[in-house]
């Protein structure tokens, strides 16, 4: 199971807190029944909990879902963060809302890579992927922690990878895009956490042979056909080390099954692609791709040793593909 078996999502408008207190609403999806919501920490106060029908069908695979809102006393702000607390079975679990990040991109930046503006959430929700990519890192043996390179491939504005900057490791680093808008704006707002290269959209990187010991990517092999798919699986093995891991996300069952005629083609070949609306400031290849495990298991096969594939893994929608590049 993942370190953290929930999620949590913060619901905007959130009214200015006054002094005393101030109106917080938002939701929560989780593994194990949710006994409370709670903030506050010299007397916790219990906000109230609600069904969200709508919140359980975008989440069909955590089968205990709850709304939550009341006020919240200003002692549940530590400097600019709400602290709530989930009790989930047995356990609290504690998370802290940034509630006016000062490290925000703007709102086309998140756009183009999230497809609305997200605000809070945005870090928020890069921050629970972050915990079950470093979790499921830890679990194939190779703790982030101790590897001497770490690359974010297709990292846009650095929603997951911000998140090194809570984790103690290390070694360095890196994030690549096609995007160069959202390069600048880490090299500008992230540059004591990663380093950063932008990448053209087909191979070669400028990277030497074997430089990193793990790479993850969220959200990119969602987008590609399957020829420059190929191109980059290929360019992945060859700039990770021998024996090193690579996690990439993928629009699994839980996307393919709600459309019959991808579904045809994903149980028929194991992959599909999908053209529809452009994304404004990325390039026309960057559509729509959906993988069976069967597939992943055979194609990319030929470039890594799968692992495992985890499905409906990060944030409770994509897969993770799981592949080590042989020794
Ligand atoms: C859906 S966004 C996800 C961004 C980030 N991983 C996240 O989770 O917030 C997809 C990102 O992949 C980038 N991308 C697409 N093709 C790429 C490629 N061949 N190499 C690097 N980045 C790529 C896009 O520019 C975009 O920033």
């Amino acid at each position: 199971m993942d370190e953290r078996p929930y999620l949590i999502h913060l619901e905007s408008p959130l009214d200015t807190p006054s002094t005393t207190e101030y109106l917080v609403r938002g939701w929560v999806v989780s593994k194990a029944p949710i006994r409370a919501v709670t903030t506050g920490r010299s007397s916790p106060r219990f906000l109230e909990l609600a069904e969200r029908p709508d919140v359980r069908t975008a989440y069909p695979d955590y089968p205990h879902v709850a709304g939550f809102a009341g006020r919240a006393s200003a002692d549940s702000l530590r400097g600019d963060c709400l602290s709530l607390t989930c009790v989930i079975g047995e356990t609290d679990y504690e998370s802290r809302h940034e509630l006016n990040p000062k490290v925000l991109p703007p709102a086309a930046l998140q756009i183009r890579q999230v497809g609305s503006e997200w605000g809070r959430n945005f870090y928020l929700s890069g921050g629970i992927m972050f915990d079950q990519i470093t979790a499921a890192f830890e679990e194939h043996g190779l703790p982030l922690a101790n590897a001497a390179r770490v690359l974010d491939f297709g990292c846009g504005c650095g929603r997951v990878l911000k998140h090194f900057d809570r984790f103690p490791h290390q070694g360095e680093i890196w994030g690549c895009d096609i995007d160069p808008e959202s390069i600048a704006w880490n090299r500008t707002h992230l540059a004591g956490v990663a380093r950063f290269d932008c990448n053209a959209s087909l191979p070669p990187m400028a990277f030497p042979d074997g430089f990193f010991d793990a790479i993850y990517s969220v959200s990119v092999f969602t987008h590609l056909p399957e020829d420059m798919q190929f191109r980059w699986l290929e360019e992945l093995r060859r700039i990770l080390r021998p024996g090193g891991l690579l996690l990439a996300s993928l629009h699994g069952a839980r996307y393919w099954e709600v459309d019959p005629g991808v579904k045809q083609e994903v149980l028929e070949r194991g992959f599909a692609y999908r053209r529809g609306e452009a994304t404004k400031g990325l390039p026309d290849f960057y559509m729509c791709s959906f993988h069976s495990e069967a597939y992943v298991r055979r194609a990319w096969g030929k470039y890594f040793d799968f692992e495992e594939l985890k499905p409906s893994h990060l944030y409770g929608a994509h897969d993770s593909a799981i592949l080590r590049r042989p020794s």
